[in-house]
């Protein structure tokens, strides 16, 4: 987005420093799978967050760097384990570092990562320090235990709505709140603003992960750099499953549990079926009304938080960009 571009280039900068480094540290095995991970992109949504609410209360964007690196190096992290529990071959167009080296290389590569993440916040302003660092850990203890949440849901049979929308805003939404309100506490932003940024973070999050489970069954893009129909594979309660399911009639249900625990259809003969039984029930519709529900909620956050307008249109407008690359 054209209004963000000199934010974009900070952060860009920045993260082709850490790249650098991380290239020329040893023992290799465990650093070049982090550069490998940092190199390949992504949207960097998280850490570009962190530098808007910077800006947004009128301070240098550059007093946020170190938090916004934090952010994206904590982000990498997470996937490349998530790539691990999801048994996923690829990560931004590219072979996942378990597959593209091996799991233990993978586990220590995010370990790593993980650390490092908090060792570049240590390097935040002092007077912000202590609160940074209680964020960060809260979320990223919350992450963790979305994660747990997702893995334990694969095999349990009945799983709630409420259940789905507790456990993508810990693995998800949690992590844009927190970029957001890191922003606003490099900026000196009252606790007020801080909350109602981050509780437009989170659900702007917990709108993405919707639409990350509609992508994952009918992304049709290359840019999507994700294996198509990972979740039906692996029988993940999205949004779209536990929607068929309650719209289901009981001999569809029995269809369903069918595909689900069946052992012998191959994969590609699944992932075609389920998304048949999708279809059936226009479920991506309603996947896309419930995350226009979360949108609506986010923007009254956003709408309460004192700043000027056209920076608060401009972060609107980027919400909604991220959030369109979806449909
Ligand atoms: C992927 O996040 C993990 C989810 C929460 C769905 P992104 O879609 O932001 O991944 P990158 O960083 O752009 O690759
Ligand atoms: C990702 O959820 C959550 C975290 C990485 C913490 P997904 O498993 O849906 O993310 P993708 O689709 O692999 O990016
Ligand atoms: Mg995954
Ligand atoms: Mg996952
Ligand atoms: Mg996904």
């Amino acid at each position: 987005m054209q209004a963000y571009a000199n934010l974009f280039r900070l952060l860009t900068n920045a993260l082709v420093e850490q790249q650098a480094v991380l290239n020329t540290s040893t023992p290799k095995q465990m650093y070049e799978p982090m550069a490998y991970t940092i190199g390949l992109g992504g949207k960097r949504v998280r850490p570009l967050l962190t530098l808007i609410a910077c800006d947004l209360f009128n301070a240098n964007p550059q007093s946020a760097v170190k938090a916004a690196l934090a952010v994206e190096l904590f982000h990498n992290f997470s996937l490349i384990h998530d790539d691990i529990l999801d048994n996923a071959p690829l990560r931004r167009g590219s072979a996942t570092v378990h597959e593209k080296w091996n799991r233990n290389i993978a586990l220590l590569s995010g370990d790593g990562m993980m650390v490092k993440a908090f060792d570049v916040l240590s390097e935040c302003d002092t007077t912000h320090l202590k609160a940074m660092l209680k964020l960060f850990s809260k979320t990223g203890i919350e992450v963790c235990e979305g994660q747990q949440f997702d893995m334990n849901y694969e095999t349990l049979e009945h799983v709630s709505v409420e259940e789905y929308l507790n456990m993508i805003t810990f693995k998800t939404a949690v992590l844009l709140g927190c970029s957001l309100q890191m922003g606003a506490i490099c900026a000196n932003a009252s606790l007020q603003d801080q909350i109602h940024l981050y509780e437009f973070g989170k659900h702007v999050g917990i709108a993405f992960q919707i639409l990350d489970d509609v992508l994952d069954v009918y992304a049709t893009n290359d840019k999507f750099g994700k294996q198509v129909g990972g979740d039906i594979i692996s029988n993940k309660k999205t949004f779209l499953l536990l929607k068929a399911f309650e719209l289901a009639v009981p001999s569809q249900k029995e269809t369903l549990n069918c595909l689900l625990n069946n052992k012998n259809i191959s994969n590609p003969d699944k992932v075609l079926q389920v998304t048949a039984f999708y279809d059936s029930l226009d479920i991506k519709e309603l996947a896309n009304r419930e995350a226009n529900i979360h949108t609506e909620t986010a923007l009254k956050h956003l709408m309460e938080v004192e700043a000027d307008q056209t920076k608060k249109e401009n972060l609107k407008q980027f919400a909604f960009d991220l959030l369109k690359r979806h449909t």
